[in-house]
């Protein structure tokens, strides 16, 4: 077996969620969700009718799983009691186009497109939407789980619950340390209540999709091996708690890690973790989903003030560093993934995993000839080798899931941020597959990278 290659059976596959490409925000009965008006999405990808057009491409690419999210206010447009029945004839039109076309669908519940009816409500921060969530994953998987083996609840949690209700710079836009904290436990009661509903439905496989960005000092970037101060240990500690604790600890050992429990307290109290509920956010996990982008950097300063999006981070300062970037900024520390996924083997060594997302925004030039997104290689195939190391060392890694198969909608940052390995011309919906995609189909081909 030559260096550059996977394992037997390992999954290649691309990403994509329901808001950043599907368009159609007012058709066939969906309701409004909290992104509609905190962003405008238009007519994002147009996938919703051009699906056929995308799922060939996937073909064409080769690659054996696409992982889509499934729009909860297009299936239930008030979020909970009337099924939409044409919301779900959509996603049974693209699961059977994805299973003629002989790629395997990996289906997400949640990727932050919560009916705005439910915000209304009082949204995440509210108990009750744990409840709406385990409800709407039953009604999608009575209409789909004969043909969707896989799937995961929750997309990146921290970024919806700190983001969306803490720092106020995702929907819906709230800036409450107390709303944050109680989001994010009712998201990991959502996805307990969702996914023990699914595997008593006879779902093969149930998992979550985490976002990870290994925590470092900025000597770590370059020297992983570098000793810590006790003032910097802890800083790291404490970010990493924050942010890993708060979702890994309670899915994965049902358990809040200590200090971070008082954090919690002093911000939002404790009465909206009942007890039993740790119980059922601990379901076992069939899979789960790494998305890595990029470590975060910091160091202790102290008197330093907390940083709105991680309550409780006082005396920790989050620091740039002089490596190379991608458009967004993110540093670009491949070896970073190697760390995560040995520190995750050796802290959960039963659990499997599976690379969800992982990618770059850089700017594109479309050139008569094609586009030659050399940048967006190099960091894949970067990436990719820091995937081996940790797989030659016996990480438990299933599949890499690119993301994105398009170029799309980022969110709060709009349409100029590109992920994509096709190219999207939104003003003609025309796809073009960049260098990276021709790549990316050899790589899946001869499953690995070559020497
Ligand atoms: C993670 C999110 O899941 C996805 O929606 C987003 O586009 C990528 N990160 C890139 O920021």
């Amino acid at each position: 077996m030559s260096r550059g290659t996977f394992p037997d059976r390992f999954v290649w596959g691309v990403s994509t969620s329901a808001y950043q490409i599907e368009g159609a925000n007012a058709e066939d009965g969906r309701g409004p969700s909290i992104w509609d008006a905190f962003s405008d999405s238009q007519a994002a990808c147009d996938h919703y009718h051009r699906y056929p057009g995308d799922v060939r491409l996937m073909k064409d690419l080769g690659v054996a799983a696409y992982r889509f999210s499934v729009s909860w206010p297009r299936v239930l447009p008030e979020g909970s009691g009337r099924v939409n029945t044409a919301g779900l004839d959509f996603y049974e039109r693209l699961v059977d186009e994805l299973l003629s076309a002989g790629v395997t669908p990996y289906a997400t519940l949640y990727h932050w497109d919560l009916p705005q009816a439910l915000e209304d409500r009082g949204g995440w921060p509210e108990r009750d939407t744990a409840l709406c969530f385990a409800d709407y994953a039953r009604v999608v998987h009575e209409r789909l789980g004969d043909r969707v083996h896989t799937w995961f609840t929750l997309n990146e949690p921290w970024v919806a619950a700190f983001l969306g209700y803490g720092a106020g710079v995702h929907a819906p836009g709230r800036k409450s340390a107390a709303d944050a904290f109680r989001a994010a436990h009712h998201m990991l009661l959502g996805h307990g209540l969702a996914a023990s509903a699914l595997r008593s439905a006879g779902a093969a496989r149930v998992g979550a999709v985490l976002n990870f960005a290994p925590v470092m000092t900025p000597g770590q970037v370059t020297d992983p091996a570098r000793e810590l101060s006790e003032e910097d240990a802890d800083a790291v500690a404490r970010i990493d708690e924050l942010v890993h604790g708060q979702f890994l600890e309670p899915m994965l050992r049902g358990r809040y890690p200590e200090r971070l429990l008082n954090v919690v307290e002093s911000a939002a109290g404790l009465g909206h973790v009942r007890d039993g509920d740790l119980a059922v956010i601990a379901q076992p996990l069939d899979l789960l989903g790494v998305n890595y982008y990029a470590p975060s950097v910091v160091r202790a300063q102290p008197g330093e003030p907390a940083d709105p999006v991680y309550p409780g981070s006082d005396g920790v300062l989050f620091c740039t560093v002089p490596t190379a970037v991608t458009a967004m900024g993110w540093p670009i520390v491949p070896g970073a993934l190697t760390v995560l996924l040995r520190r995750l083997s050796r802290e959960y060594p039963d659990q499997e995993l599976m690379i969800t997302e992982n990618g770059a925004d850089f700017v594109d030039t479309v050139t008569a000839d094609g586009i030659h997104d050399v940048d967006r290689v190099s960091f894949v195939e970067e990436h990719l080798r820091a995937l081996l190391a940790a797989l030659d060392e016996g990480a438990k890694v299933r599949g890499y899931l690119l993301w994105s198969l398009l170029d799309c909608l980022e969110w709060a940052d709009g349409y100029q941020r590109k992920f994509g390995i096709v190219h999207v011309d939104f003003a003609t919906q025309r796809r073009r597959l960049k260098d990276s995609a021709l790549w990316y189909r050899d790589v899946v081909r001869r499953n690995g990278l070559g020497d």
